[in-house]
């Protein structure tokens, strides 16, 4: 990556990971990330905030030496997720006198995760400040946005809001600040679903507190930039609405299906409900990007997981979204099961006890034995009626 200025002093000295193709071994990252890291020059003191994943160290400190600059004073840990703290011990070793600047709770973390000196560290309490001579740093904590110690470095001569994993977006990109909206949008709502949804009503507040401080620039920790009223004022919207109780009138339908009988069942499910003129979107577990399916979790009313028996459960890729949706927090209002058994098991109560953080109405599932016949397409229609009344009450003008 090169040192490229974002405003009068302020440079982004990040890195580009166009490669990685999954987060915390976890979450399918299909066009890569990037960790972003800010050098600021002020009349006095040179900061710079946060590092970067220490995969790219020897990039990062090629960065910071193609900067120019020789000596800096302070590093600003705004979270301490490896990601955006991992190359602190190198950056620590190569400038000796730099002291780190973080909450309490940054301190605790980067002192057990990366074993740093709890002499070269100094901790800030909310609001406090940092003068650079001719800029003033102010530190916002924003705690669960992502983790307990998250928060923001707001430049306040340049209006310039550093927001660390907030407003962030997993694709590697050239752009300094969003050209393509719409693959922005797309990522940071997928984005949302991954790291914010499951903190979503802090986020909420959070949100809040950066309306009120009116950035010109938001600069999250991943992704392109924010610039300007419009741009800022989108994803601040956008955000309101994502973290909002709001749904939509949407069925989503994670499924698997080993010998067709579920398969079957989905179909039908899905054709009945579009009949109905509800947003249907099938998820084939074998090949469905995770990422995309969560972005859905966003809004969708129903989740109907359809799954067949696996020896006595439900089959693993099913029993792992199940997982992965509790975690995450969704907001839908009405769940249901649906699938297919050959001689017995306990499928539908194993899914059912996989949610626990879970507040939404369980549907009664439909769980058959063999291939779907008359009778089960009853049970169907049962379940598709049910669904379209509770849409019609919670949607109704
Ligand atoms: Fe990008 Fe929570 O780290």
């Amino acid at each position: 990556m090169v040192v490229r200025e974002v405003c009068n002093g302020v440079y982004s000295i990040g890195v580009f990971d166009w490669d990685r193709q999954v987060f915390d071994e976890l979450l399918p990252l299909p066009d890569g990330t990037t960790y972003n890291s800010f050098l600021i020059e002020g009349s006095e003191k040179t900061v710079l905030i946060d590092t970067v994943d220490p995969e790219f160290e020897e990039e990062f400190i090629t960065n910071i030496a193609r900067s120019g600059v020789s000596k800096v004073d302070y590093i600003i840990i705004n979270h301490a997720e490896q990601d955006h703290s991992g190359s602190l011990p190198v950056f620590l070793e190569l400038f000796p006198n730099a002291k780190i600047i973080t909450s309490e709770k940054g301190k605790e973390l980067i002192k057990s995760m990366l074993q740093v000196p709890d002499f070269r560290i100094s901790t800030i309490n909310d609001r406090d400040t940092l003068s650079l001579g001719d800029k003033t740093l102010e530190f916002i904590q924003i705690p669960w946005s992502h983790w307990p110690d998250s928060m923001m470095t707001y430049i306040r001569e340049d209006k310039m809001l550093i927001s660390m994993d907030l407003f962030g977006s997993h694709y590697a990109t050239s752009e300094l600040f969003i050209e393509d909206v719409h693959t922005h949008y797309v990522n940071a709502r997928r984005y949302f679903a991954e790291i914010m949804m499951p903190f979503r009503y802090p986020t909420a507040q959070n949100v809040k507190t950066v309306r009120e401080l009116a950035p010109e620039i938001i600069a999250p920790s991943h992704g392109p930039m924010y610039k300007g009223k419009e741009a800022v004022d989108a994803i601040l919207d956008a955000y309101d609405d994502w973290c909002s109780d709001r749904v939509s009138n949407k069925v989503i339908i994670p499924y698997i299906s080993m010998h067709g009988s579920t398969k079957k069942m989905v179909s039908y499910v899905t054709d009945a409900l579009l009949a109905h003129g509800i947003t249907v979107k099938p998820y084939n577990l074998g090949k469905a990007d995770t990422g995309r399916l969560a972005a859905d979790l966003i809004d969708a009313a129903t989740i109907i997981i359809a799954t067949p028996t696996v020896l006595f459960g439900p089959h693993p890729k099913a029993a792992n979204l199940t997982f992965i949706a509790n975690i995450l927090k969704p907001k839908a209002k009405f769940i249901s099961i649906i699938g297919s058994f050959g001689w017995g098991g306990t499928a539908v109560d194993t899914l059912k006890g996989m949610f626990p953080n879970n507040t939404a109405e369980i549907l009664e599932p439909v769980y058959i034995k063999g291939l779907p016949d008359e009778e089960a397409y009853g049970m169907l229609d049962r379940l598709v009626d049910e669904i379209v009344k509770k849409h019609k009450e919670l949607f109704k003008e």
